[in-house]
């Protein structure tokens, strides 16, 4: 069950539907076709992109939430669900977003410390790159290191290999970094 609700809530593609809601067509036809916030952004639409952001965490968040107060100790397992429904979303073939919005929401709900050094290595990396990207992935990995170094080892595993698949989903991003071409943030491409 807590897999099923994890996975549930992390399915809804809130960036797509608002995109859609508030007249901004189809976000997989733009941009770089993620349905996450940042190529919410490249609408233009900077409030939409920052409602994307926190729904998205948000419903990481609340898939833990839930999990710890129904199903106590299986937290980790709605974590994981969570974030593959993000990414691997029934509604759309199974091809959904990145997993770095929905991958803080549930850091900081397995635990704030964990959330706190996600949002500060995301937030740091971004400000000093402007590369969304960048930003996204070194939080992932930092994520597993800072759950190792803060004594939350339960969670490792889980945060580890949502690291991976968020480098995984980001190969094309890493393409680009590597060739010099990633969009900085702000830019419309
Ligand atoms: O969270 C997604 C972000 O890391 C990259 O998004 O649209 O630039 O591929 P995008």
């Amino acid at each position: 069950m807590p897999l099923l609700v994890g996975y549930l809530l992390g399915s809804v593609p809130f960036g797509l539907i608002l995109t859609r809601l508030t007249g901004g067509g189809d976000l997989r036809a733009i941009g770089s076709g993620n349905i996450g916030a940042t190529n919410v952004l490249r609408t233009g639409k900077k409030g939409v992109a920052a409602a994307t952001l926190l729904l998205d965490m948000g419903k990481g968040l609340a898939a833990v939430l839930i999990a710890r107060h129904f199903w106590p100790s299986a937290e980790p397992l709605a974590a994981l669900a969570a974030v593959l429904g993000h990414c691997f979303p029934l509604w759309l073939k199974f091809k959904g977003g990145k997993g770095v919005a929905t991958m803080m929401g549930i850091s900081l709900g397995l635990a704030w410390q964990i959330g706190l050094a996600y949002a500060l290595v995301w937030l740091g990396v971004l400000f000093a790159s402007r590369i969304s990207s960048l930003g996204g992935m070194s939080a992932a990995v930092a994520a597993p290191i800072a759950a190792l170094a803060l004594g939350f080892t339960a969670y490792v595993p889980v945060l580890a290999l949502l690291a991976l698949l968020v480098l995984f989903l980001h190969r094309e991003n890493i393409a680009r970094l590597r060739a010099g071409t990633e969009p900085k943030v702000g830019s419309k491409k």
